[in-house]
């Protein structure tokens, strides 16, 4: 049976749709059988994240319409084989999903799967609840900034009162700027992590790559060997249960910057 991962954050655009897509790949990369679910009904992005948007034929209201099962809406990814997306419409609205039909989907793809990543939409109206309702586990995706952080409280507020146990609530810290931080310009990974008191997953850097393979519809882990694609590794490899200190997280933000560079190119000699 799948283990099943909603990525939320209350506030929109701080990169819940770019963690699912890249989680996703990064946990297909090492050969995990992964779905991943787009509850953004209505405006939709994880399709084109990923590079599948011209490959849709069904989609989730289909599958509530009862037209096709779920895994006959699942679109396979082009080059990871492993990673199956369930899309979202664009032509309909979030109230003609439910929570119900959302933990009925989740059932009947349980089975096949080792991993179900649901990218939530932003806010916490009714399609926040139909993500929600049929995850084991809640990834909550902020940014290093006071309204994303306090939204993100709220949002562990509401999954608590849902009944989610604490340790089932865990912190990715995106958008992460190693030298802004340094100078005491933005908030720590520390600042974050005792202003929620939640466990840490992981911290990804902010990098104009994200902008660049979003643009190309190719995943950012399935290119280059960067910061962030560490970042996800880490984050996919905690996922599978292994140990590795977030610290290892701060070390490939550090490779991102001029004088990361400089120190690696140096430690390659
Ligand atoms: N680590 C990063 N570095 C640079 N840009 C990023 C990073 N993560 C996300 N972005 C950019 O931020 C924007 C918002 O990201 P994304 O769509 O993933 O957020 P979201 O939380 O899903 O938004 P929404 O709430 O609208 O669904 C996008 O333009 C994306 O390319
Ligand atoms: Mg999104």
């Amino acid at each position: 049976m799948g283990k099943v991962f909603v990525v939320t954050s209350g506030k929109g655009g701080v990169g819940k749709t770019t963690v699912s897509a890249n989680l996703g790949c990064t946990l297909a990369k090492y050969g995990e059988k992964v779905c991943v679910i787009d509850a953004d009904v209505g405006l939709k992005n994880l399709d084109v994240v990923l590079g599948l948007e011209n490959r849709i034929i069904y989609t989730l209201i289909d599958v509530i319409k009862g037209n096709v099962s779920p895994n006959e809406a699942l679109v396979r990814h082009k080059l990871l084989k492993s990673l199956y997306l369930l899309p979202a419409s664009q032509i309909a609205t979030k109230e003609m999903v439910s929570p119900e039909d959302m933990i009925n989907i989740v059932n009947d793809l349980k089975p096949n799967f080792d991993y179900i990543i649901i990218d939530s939409p932003a806010g916490i109206e009714r399609g926040f609840r139909n993500a929600v309702a049929p995850s084991d586990q809640a990834l909550i995706v902020t940014t290093p900034e006071l309204p994303a952080i306090s939204d993100a409280d709220r949002v562990i507020g509401l999954l608590e009162n849902f009944g989610f146990e604490e340790d089932n609530i865990l912190l990715i810290l995106n958008k992460y700027k190693f030298h802004m931080a340094k100078k005491g310009e933005m908030l720590t990974e520390e600042d974050v992590k005792r202003a929620l008191a939640i466990k840490l997953l992981g911290v990804i850097p902010e990098s104009d790559e994200v902008i660049i393979s979003t643009n190309k519809g190719l995943p950012l882990v399935l290119e280059n060997e960067n910061g962030i694609v560490k970042s996800f590794e880490n984050i996919a490899r905690r996922i599978k249960g292994e140990d590795i200190p977030i610290e290892q997280d701060l070390l490939s933000v550090n490779k991102n910057n001029l004088f990361g560079k400089f120190v690696s190119l140096f430690k390659k000699r």
